[in-house]
């Protein structure tokens, strides 16, 4: 998957958008996880530094800065907004809930198979693969029905509302320069597939 810049054209991104645009990067790594699955079940080798790193970034960038822009601005907003918007924001918090479940499955598992450990090996792959395919399922969700619905119900002030809310939650609460961070992780991780 190519990651594409959002379409600037007609102003700065809206708030979906940038989203938009943050699942690009997050499905670099997604795919990553699935080559990395692929191959841990062909051969029973684990790459213990590119997991590590999917991990990281699945924590850190997908659940600490992409998720919580979601939870903490996106989601109420919509809520507030539009009851109608209560079930399916609840179905992608519970979906972000079942993959930080998976993660900490893949990370719970990675002492054991540094030490070889078969089951434990199984399991890496196992996690890796089902947080792949639940993610993809998940992010193909927003785009196709959540982001569509979102941009039917808010204004575009509350569009810009919610950019310049993602903007502080980036600087405060996830720190400079980790965004940059993640986005060279994820083409070094993309890069090994090409
Ligand atoms: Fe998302």
């Amino acid at each position: 998957m190519t990651e594409q810049a959002p379409d600037h054209e007609q102003g700065p991104p809206t708030a979906t958008e940038i989203l938009k645009h943050e699942h690009q990067l997050v499905m670099l790594v997604v795919e990553a996880m699935e080559r990395e699955a692929d191959k841990i079940e062909t051969t029973g080798e684990i790459d213990f530094d590119d997991v590590a790193r999917m991990v990281d970034f699945s924590e850190n960038f997908t659940d600490g800065c992409h998720h919580a822009k979601e939870e903490k601005s996106l989601f109420p907003r919509l809520r507030e907004s539009n009851a109608g918007m209560q079930a399916p924001t609840s179905v992608m918090l519970q979906q972000h809930e079942s993959g930080r479940q998976r993660i900490r499955a893949v990370d719970a598992a990675l002492p054991a198979a540094r030490q070889g450990d078969a089951d434990a090996t199984r399991l890496v792959a196992e996690n890796l693969r089902a947080y792949a395919v639940g993610l993809r399922d998940h992010i193909g969700k927003e785009n196709e029905v959540l982001f569509p619905m979102a941009d039917g119900i808010l204004s575009s002030d509350d569009q810009r509302r919610l950019a310049i809310e993602f903007d502080r939650i980036e600087s405060e609460e996830v720190g400079a320069g980790v965004h940059e961070k993640y986005h060279a992780m994820a083409r070094e991780l993309a890069g090994k597939g090409a």
